[in-house]
């Protein structure tokens, strides 16, 4: 894998998958920081996609990786920031392709919706693979400045 820093956070629904790919990014050389939840209290999915649209808007990370439950819930909260592209992937297509077309920079999975297995896949295509640029440059683009005015 290439070498980069990744975020992680959870809600305790995703808490469990979380530690899993902490071990599995870990073990494969990367630098992981890891932005909670650490316990199994019952927390607030919002409050971890704020802390990855911090990380990520101060340069901490190059990616991140979020989790809760269904994945839903993390994926809305992180995408009302304008620096987050999150994509919620439950395969290894989505996960190809929010890179390729989308240049996702938060992957969110589902902690109670995705096997380890699959779930390590996903990650490893995730962050490995390349925005392609060209016409989905201008897409993602307009992305930036879309939104109520
Ligand atoms: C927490 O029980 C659950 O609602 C949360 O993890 C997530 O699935 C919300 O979208």
């Amino acid at each position: 894998m290439k070498s980069q820093t990744i975020a992680l956070a959870s809600d305790h629904g995703g808490l469990e998958m979380k530690a899993l790919l902490k071990q599995h990014l870990e073990g494969a050389g990367l630098t992981v920081i890891d932005l909670g939840t650490n316990d199994g209290q019952s927390v607030d999915y919002p409050d971890f996609a704020d802390a990855m649209a911090s990380a990520l808007k101060g340069g901490k990370a190059e990616r991140g990786i979020l989790m809760c439950g269904t994945g839903i819930g993390i994926s809305i909260a992180a995408n009302r920031h304008k620096h987050v592209r999150a994509a919620l992937v439950h395969d290894s297509y989505g996960a190809r392709m929010c890179r390729q077309h989308n240049d996702a920079n938060v992957l969110v999975l589902g902690g109670r919706t995705m096997g380890p297995e699959v779930a390590k896949e996903v990650v490893d295509i995730f962050l490995n693979t390349e925005f392609e640029g060209g016409r989905h440059a201008r897409r993602v683009a307009k992305l930036a400045d879309s939104g109520e005015r």
